[in-house]
């Protein structure tokens, strides 16, 4: 099942979609360039468009493991490379004797049997390739992309006690940024670059159906089209897959035949996640529901 080795664009299309992913073209696209360059992909999109999944999806493709980093504000290196195990060093110099000199303590502890590898590290020293998903960049401040980016461009990294280590194996590397702030020129020139946004009509059909096959394609139609309609509106947060995907199984559970005024009502805030952005859509629920209706009357 899982392709070590994409042969082609079609084959990664092909395989994306047998591992429950379905990719828009230049995401088949990346996604092969990215096994057969070795070069990072900086996936870039509103919240909500699969950028995430599309890491996932890569790995149960290629059969490999995923090492996740979940970037926020403030991760350092400590959380993202490596740390000292203190406690267990402490408890060797505890359990060393007296006649043991400083020299050969320092010695021991400095040692990997010492060290707690973090996500970063975990992923280039692994014996086997694994998908190494840094997953919102842009939480995180330009110091910590500085340090990513020898890390991407060199494969080692070196620490002070115990010197360089060179990556075994070459990861697939995905990043992630919801665009909260500009990452800096000298990380997209070394990246591949893809720009997920919200699917097409049939596209996204195609999406809901999959993760909800039971309901009926006439109101999966109606739903991505209502969705499609509210999405022009001027919201806070317009609905993104994941919210269509929400409002599919929800409306499945309730056993809903249609997306009427009262449904959609009762619903709504399945997709719509700010209270003025409630109003707005609520207002304008006529035309959003039926815009051939709303337009006769
Ligand atoms: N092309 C696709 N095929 C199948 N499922 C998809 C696709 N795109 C998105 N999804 C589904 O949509 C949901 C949201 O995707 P995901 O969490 O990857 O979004 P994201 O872009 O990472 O969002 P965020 O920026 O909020 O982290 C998931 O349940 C995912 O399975
Ligand atoms: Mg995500």
């Amino acid at each position: 099942m899982a392709v070590a080795e994409p042969a082609s664009v079609e084959e990664v299309a092909a395989g994306l979609r047998r591992v429950g992913y379905l990719p828009g073209e230049s995401t088949a696209l990346v996604a092969f360039l990215a096994t057969k360059l070795g070069k990072p992909v900086l996936v870039e999109g509103p919240a909500g468009v699969g950028k995430t999944e599309l890491a996932k999806a890569l790995a149960r493709l290629l059969d490999r493991t995923l090492v996740r980093l979940q970037c926020y504000e403030g991760l350092d290196e400590a959380k993202a490379l490596y740390e000292w195990n203190y406690r267990k060093q402490l408890l060797r110099i505890q359990t060393e004797s007296n006649e043991a000199g400083w020299q050969d303590v320092q010695e021991d502890i400095f040692g990997e049997e010492f060290l707690l590898p973090r996500p970063l590290m975990t992923a280039i020293a692994s014996a086997e390739p694994v998908v190494l998903l840094v997953d919102e960049i842009d939480k995180t401040d330009q110091e910590f992309e500085a340090m990513l980016l020898e890390l991407l461009s060199d494969f080692q990294l070196s620490i002070p006690e115990l010197g360089r280590i060179e990556a075994r194996t070459r990861p697939v590397v995905l990043l992630t940024s919801n665009n909260t702030r500009e990452l800096t020129e000298a990380l997209k020139r070394r990246c591949l670059y893809l720009w997920l946004d919200y699917p097409g009509l049939e596209h996204e059909l195609e999406i809901v159906r999959l993760h909800s096959p039971d309901l009926q394609e006439q109101t999966a139609r109606k739903l991505v089209e209502v969705v499609h309609r509210i999405r022009e509106l001027d919201l806070k947060k317009p609905p993104s897959i994941a919210e269509s995907i929400d409002w599919a199984r929800t409306l499945l559970l309730l056993g809903a035949q249609d997306i009427d005024t009262r449904t959609f009502t009762e619903t709504m805030s399945v997709i719509l996640k700010h209270r003025t952005d409630l109003d707005t859509v609520a207002a304008r629920a006529g035309v959003v529901l039926d815009p051939a209706a709303d337009a006769a009357a």
